[in-house]
């Protein structure tokens, strides 16, 4: 097959990004090294007069971390890819490298708490001035973006309440407000939407999630136009330091080869037990992107391809309720993380958004009884047992 550009993203995956030692090996060899040799003290003063020629240090690059990188921008559909040692490194980086004192940044305010830290508290120290909007509020996109910004940052569907953001109507308005749109793009995983093809012109990962996939690394990336990675991202990255190790970068391109297949099946694990909640007393909401009941079905039918691996309810007995079914939970571990093979379920209000205040919560519809479940590669039928068996 001469044009390996024409073949489907599945068929890709496997080989792109692929550098084969002199040993031909056919899995990705693996460069666990931190620094690079010369032939000559000549070739290292020109390997610092044109960076970017060669490997000279494992903080800017390493083989086995290009191959990763290489391996998801081509799965991205996304002209270049850095990887970042965890995804709060991705999008603290994408974000520092673009603002400085006197920068405007507005953002989505259902934002994963990390992120809302970052984006807050860090960035406002540094005299960034931040403006935070309700996400599915186009009204409000617009009222706030009527003044010059200089970074829009998004998170669709949300961490925890799935609310969707619409990609292409807050890009037009972004790029009118001279703004670079940046979208964390964790919970649809690139396997079912891609930000790029909708307006977006940054896109940042926490890898740790569905990415791996399967509970092993921390890891992110940042995904965007070679300019943007080579004239913007670069010069921050090279001197801070966020990179990924070789190691995890191994595992990542490993994982990424089987990230569309686990996704798809995760999904339609995911609709059909966000049906079977739905249709018990004890829940009295389910958010699920998918779903047709979502508040915003027309929009995730436009920029996702299937509704994703998560899907959060709500039990109208409160926090005891939601406490009495984790606590019962078997099969499905009790976890903060997600984005795993195993499924796992979350309570974030005592957890993973713990840290906003009460009306923080209430306002983005964080109750006592939501619960997040991060659909893992189960039965469907074993997860719906465990999970419905203290309802009705
Ligand atoms: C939406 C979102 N963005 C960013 C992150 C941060 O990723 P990491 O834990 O890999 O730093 C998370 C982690 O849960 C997340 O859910």
């Amino acid at each position: 097959m001469a044009d390996r550009s024409k073949t489907a993203r599945q068929t890709r995956v496997l080989r792109a990004g692929l550098d084969r030692s002199q040993h031909l090996e056919t899995s990705e060899a693996l460069y666990l090294n931190s620094g690079f040799v010369y032939d000559s003290a000549e070739e290292a003063e020109a390997a610092f007069a044109n960076p970017g020629d060669r490997y000279v240090y494992s903080r800017y690059a390493n083989p086995t971390v290009a191959t990763f990188e290489r391996r998801l921008a081509d799965f991205e559909g996304a002209e270049a890819c850095r990887a970042t040692a965890s995804g709060m490194a991705a999008v603290f980086a994408a974000l520092a490298c673009q603002v400085g004192a006197g920068s405007r940044v507005v953002a989505s305010e259902a934002l994963f708490s990390s992120c809302r830290v970052v984006v807050g508290t860090i960035l406002p120290k540094w005299g960034v001035d931040v403006t935070f909007v309700p996400g599915a509020d186009l009204d409000a996109w617009r009222d706030a973006l009527a003044t010059p910004a200089d970074v829009v940052l998004i998170e669709t569907p949300s961490n925890p309440m799935l609310e969707l953001v619409d990609l292409e109507a807050v890009s037009a308005l972004a790029h009118a407000a001279g703004a670079t749109v940046v979208v964390d793009n964790v919970f649809a995983t690139p396997a079912l939407q891609q930000p790029l093809r909708h307006g977006a012109d940054v896109v940042v990962y926490s890898a740790t999630k569905h990415i791996d996939g399967q509970g092993r690394v921390l890891a992110g990336a940042v995904l965007g136009s070679e300019a943007f990675i080579q004239e913007t991202f670069m010069p921050f990255f090279r001197h801070t330091g966020p990179s990924l190790s070789p190691f995890s970068a191994w595992l990542l391109s490993k994982s990424l080869e089987t990230l569309e297949l686990r996704v798809e099946r995760q999904s339609q694990t995911a609709a059909l037990l966000a049906d079977r909640l739905a249709a018990e007393p004890d829940v009295s909401l389910v958010r699920y992107p998918g779903r047709h009941d979502h508040p915003q079905r027309t929009l995730a039918a436009k920029q996702m391809d299937a509704g994703g691996p998560l899907v959060t309810f709500e039990l109208a007995g409160g926090k005891p309720a939601a406490f009495a079914l984790l606590n019962a939970l078997e099969l499905i571990d009790r976890s903060n993380n997600l984005g795993d093979t195993k499924s796992l379920a979350c309570h974030p209000a005592s957890t993973t958004h713990a840290s906003l205040t009460p009306e923080e919560r209430e306002r983005l519809g964080i109750r006592g009884g939501t619960v997040r479940l991060s659909v893992g590669l189960e039965d469907a039928s074993d997860l719906a047992e465990d999970l419905l068996k203290t309802l009705g």
